[in-house]
């Protein structure tokens, strides 16, 4: 029996988690896979219900839970609430109290969708690389924090930088098991240049490389990489980076796939993991059935692969996904009006993939 927990939250969200728990619920109920879903409210929706974005009651969901699927969250209703109660905080506490410090995010170009990227052909064709985030940790966590008043009636707005060894080496480790599996190149980001902390972040990865002899490690500072990506995105193979380095250059790699409706996400703790689409809440676009659901379907097989080890299954999904794309289905997002292409709706996509899913 698997159990997982299930949070859509707000906008798009709702719509993109639907059609990834209808291909999952599809495929283990066809391989005979026992499961348990427990639903949960986070973000708005849990602050509109219950004042606050993230209850004991779903903290709780999710630490009872193998795996957790999540949506998106956030939108303008709830934009000026106080930094406490907006509903990315429900995100960030989740990661920080299930532990998820080791965030993959894939970023891949499917050959027929080269031209829903701003970038040209020739330069984003074979593009395939995994950024592997640290996401509890560095700057988003670190203290002191805050706004505070200073003696002359001015404020004085704090964030702090800071990475011990252990975290820097638990995240490299990832890193290059991952590039094991793939074509054995680990690209590490820092700022090594001015950052103290990124200087540590550098020196730490490199011991965790001699463990590593058959991978080849190379570093990059923030602000070349970020260059980089858009010059010779294909030269990427593994990046491991800093929390925020990782989710500035994760934004930017969605760009050379095509549409950051394309790209899923794993955050894990072990075997622990939460999955959810790269993508936000897209409030200009909830409720009207325009939202691309494949990120949310390609982190559901992300999660069969890492939390359960159903590579069979997770397979299954990529292949539907691909297939579906081959066959002309696209929302809006990665419309193009190519020949042979139709624009479909959430719906009609996720329905497009248990079609192919049942060949
Ligand atoms: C992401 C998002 C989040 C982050 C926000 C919503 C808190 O941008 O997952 O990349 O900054 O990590
Ligand atoms: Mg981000």
């Amino acid at each position: 029996m698997i159990k997982l927990a299930l949070f859509p939250g707000d906008g798009i969200g709702t719509e993109v988690a639907e059609e990834a728990v209808n291909v999952l619920k599809f495929l283990l109920d066809n391989h005979s896979v026992r499961y348990e879903i427990e639903k949960g409210l986070v973000g708005g929706a849990s602050y509109d219900e219950y004042g606050k974005p993230l209850t004991d009651e779903t903290l709780k969901i999710a630490k009872n839970a193998d795996a957790v699927i999540f949506g998106a969250v956030g939108g303008y209703k709830w934009e000026s609430l106080p930094i406490e109660l907006r509903p990315e905080k429900a995100l960030l506490s989740l990661r920080y109290e299930l532990g998820l410090y080791a965030n993959l995010r894939p970023s891949k170009i499917y050959d027929e969708l080269i031209d829903a990227s701003p970038l040209k052909k020739e330069v984003v064709q074979g593009t395939d690389m995994m950024i592997v985030r640290e996401l509890t940790g560095g700057i988003y966590f670190g203290q002191p924090r805050g706004v505070f008043d200073l003696e002359d009636g001015q404020k004085k707005g704090v964030n702090t930088l800071v990475y011990t060894t252990k975290e820097i080496e638990r995240i490299a480790k990832i890193a290059f098991e991952i590039a094991k599996k793939r074509r054995k190149k680990v690209l590490s980001v820092d700022k090594a240049n001015v950052l103290e902390c990124t200087e540590l972040w550098r020196n730490v990865v490199a011991e965790i490389a001699k463990g590593y002899p058959d991978v080849e490690l190379t570093n990059m500072y923030v602000d070349n990489c970020s260059m980089q990506l858009i010059r010779q995105p294909k030269n990427f193979d593994v990046i491991v980076t800093t929390n925020l380095f990782g989710d500035i250059l994760s934004d930017e790699s969605s760009m050379v796939a095509g549409s950051i409706g394309m790209l899923p996400s794993a955050s894990l703790n072990g075997k622990k993991g939460m999955y959810e689409p790269i993508h936000g809440s897209a409030p200009d676009i909830a409720g009207q059935n325009k939202a691309n659901p494949l990120a949310a379907i390609l982190s559901v097989a992300m999660m069969l692969k890492y939390s359960f080890d159903m590579d069979d299954l997770a397979d299954n999904i990529d292949k539907a996904v691909e297939k579906v794309i081959k066959n002309g289905y696209r929302t809006a997002d990665i419309y193009s009006k190519a020949p042979g292409t139709k624009l479909v709706g959430t719906k009609e996509m996720g329905l497009a993939v248990i079609e192919e899913l049942k060949k």
